[in-house]
């Protein structure tokens, strides 16, 4: 949600931002701006609204106009306070324009400071929250301060989870950057510093990587880099590994990413699970601080997520309660800290998140941590802020995911799952040492099956081409099968725009049926779970309304598909890995239809791909 660029040093260039933010523009693409510390001495600001034509108008107004550069900062915006237009694009000024600011993240209480500022006489030509910060820091400038005590004393100032960067016309090629509970990366090649949202918008620029912590000023200049406290106490900076390379950040000559990572499934899911036991057979968490009798304690577990990590989360209930017998709880981020979550020290809080920022997510994680529970978190993005808070870390190890539509991650994140449930189960005796490694077995041939399920690309977009005039979709299924139906539901939501319902195929009956006729499609998920006898029950009245349904099943059941209708066979595996193979056909479907409506399913309008705004 926004995506910020800065940088400073002997590379820095206007094409080092603006590249950058062409990789950021997943996180948002309402406007774009950048801000930078040109050689005569000023600031030099070009900004663009206009949804993803900004970038390029960006690139050509700066690009043609801006030579050598000490330094500067870049911003796409995904709209919170204020419309897309351009007044509201970042980067901001202050009423001297000596100030120049990009933020992602909310300031809460930004109307009192605006007031304050109001009062004192401040002019702001914006309706963002973010603008009264650039007028905050050129108050504490005015009094003598520097760009680093300013942002300091600021941050103090301000309620919200929001990073940002600033810079000012007095300290040409500083930058002073801020963390609170929303992604910012350090980087270097060794003659530049690059501050960037997300990893990817510096890959091709920077070779060592440092973590920027929370409640933390940085500050770059032409001498290096340095964090400090709040109160401006030095703390040694901390490199971290990064290892996904240049191309894996590339379409790599797919139309979209979307499709790139549709077809990385396999490959993310190989990874995910590759030399993960230890000689006894233990799972190798990436992080813990606990151990297996720790683990062996743990009486309950919460899983916590957003969306279609949420999805993840709910196919690892089941396996979880049904390999170990643990009662397991799970919640929607935003819901959980807010309403009295009965957690203590015995249960384990998994959060689940491809980016590790999701500020509601990260936020729900924080509230387990203050009620004393053992905390997990699965996420892609390595040292991003659940990996960083939470006591123990198990990766996804999927590469970079750009497309805001979540596939290879969300597959990754089950098969992450999948590795934790048997876990659990082991420690706890619930599973023979041998029963696991039967199960492990089967699950390291999903990749082999997900490779089997892409080849149906072709009669996926048959399908959608034949589904092309319906204006309603419902995805309906049972056990593990219901979670994939919300997926399915989810992704041809945000990609196409077309309603659609995912529903547990027995709950049809208690309302929903009602929304049933011969204009509605009904995707049923049914390969096979224990409930298949009762699913096909279930699919018996929605062909008594008129709906038209198509089968997602596997080849021995392709009998139960009556004339006219379409089944869709995948192949079958165990029926709690199965939402890994069957939710491919609901991606490649929603993919399809959404291309085929002239859609780009990169980026599905009022969407970003990572929500650091409550
Ligand atoms: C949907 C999608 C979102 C995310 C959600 C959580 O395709 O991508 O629903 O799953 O915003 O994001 P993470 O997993 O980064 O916490």
């Amino acid at each position: 949600m926004c995506g910020i660029i800065a940088v400073t040093g002997k590379r820095a260039s206007v094409e080092v931002l603006t590249s950058g933010l062409h990789r950021l523009e997943y996180r948002g693409y309402d406007s774009a701006g950048v801000v930078v510390h040109d050689r005569g001495g000023g600031f030099s600001r070009y900004r663009a609204a206009g949804g993803t034509k900004s970038l390029v108008t960006l690139d050509k107004e700066a690009s043609a106009h801006v030579g050598e550069i000490y330094a500067g900062i870049g911003h796409t915006r995904w709209a919170t306070h204020g419309a897309p237009t351009l007044f509201n694009a970042h980067p901001h000024l202050d009423c001297n324009e000596r100030v120049a600011i990009v933020h992602n993240g909310i300031v809460e209480n930004y109307r009192a400071l605006k007031e304050e500022l109001l009062a004192k006489g401040h002019v702001f030509s914006s309706e963002t929250d973010t603008e009264v910060i650039a007028h905050l820091i050129e108050v504490e400038l005015r009094g003598g301060a520097t760009l680093t005590q300013a942002v300091a004393s600021v941050a103090s100032r301000m309620r919200g989870a929001m990073s940002f960067v600033v810079a000012s016309v007095d300290e040409p090629g500083v930058l002073v950057g801020f963390k609170r509970m929303a992604p910012m990366v350090l980087g270097t090649d060794g003659e530049s510093w690059f501050l960037a949202s997300d990893i990817p918008a510096i890959l091709d620029r920077a070779s060592t990587f440092f973590h920027v912590d929370d409640e933390h000023v940085l500050t770059v200049g032409p001498d290096g880099a340095t964090m400090a406290d709040l109160s401006l106490t030095p703390v040694p900076l901390v490199e971290f590994h990064v290892s996904w390379t240049l191309e894996s950040a590339e379409r790599s000559g797919f139309d979209d990413f979307m499709s790139k990572e549709i077809f990385e499934q396999p490959a993310a899911l190989r990874d995910t699970l590759a030399g993960r036991l230890d000689a006894d057979r233990s799972l190798m968490l990436d992080v813990t601080t606990f151990d297996a009798d720790e683990l062996a304690r743990i009486n309950k577990v919460f899983i916590v997520a957003c969306g279609t990590s949420y999805h993840a989360g709910m196919v690892a209930k089941y396996a979880i309660e049904h390999w170990t017998k643990l009662p397991v709880e799970l919640d929607i981020s935003s819901e959980f800290r807010y309403r009295d979550p009965v957690v203590d020290e015995r249960t384990l809080v998994v959060a689940v998140s491809q980016s590790g920022e999701t500020l509601d997510t990260l936020a729900a994680l924080h509230e387990a941590k203050n009620l004393g529970a053992q905390t997990l978190a699965v996420c892609n993005v390595v040292g991003s802020s659940m990996a960083r808070l939470a006591d123990a870390v198990l990766y996804t190890r999927a590469g970079p995911e750009v497309g805001v539509a979540a596939t290879k991650t969300h597959t990754a994140q089950i098969g992450a799952l999948m590795m934790l449930a048997l876990e659990l189960a082991r420690v706890r005796g619930y599973l023979y040492p041998q029963e696991v490694a039967e199960l492990y077995g089967q699950l390291q041939e999903i990749p082999a099956h997900m490779d089997e399920a892409l080849k149906l690309w072709d009669t996926l977009a048959d399908l959608a081409r034949k589904h092309s005039g319906i204006s309603r979709f419902y995805f309906i299924g049972r056990h593990v099968g219901y979670p994939v139906a919300l997926e399915g539901a989810l992704k041809l939501k945000e990609i196409s725009y077309l309603p659609a319902e995912g529903y547990p195929a027995g709950e049809l009956k208690h309302g929903p049926i009602a929304m049933l006729d011969e204009n509605a499609v009904v995707f049923v998920i049914a390969t096979r779970t224990r409930l298949h006898e009762k699913l096909l029950a279930n699919v018996e009245e929605v062909r008594a309304r008129g709906s038209e349904v198509v089968l997602i099943g596997n080849p021995i059941d392709a009998g139960v598909a009556r004339a006219g209708e379409s089944f869709v066979g995948v192949p079958q595996v165990h029926p709690l890995f199965a939402p890994m193979v069957d939710v491919i056909p609901l991606q490649m479907f929603a993919y399809h239809t959404a291309r085929g409506m002239g859609y780009d399913v990169d980026r599905p309008r009022n969407l970003a791909k990572t929500v650091t705004v409550e």
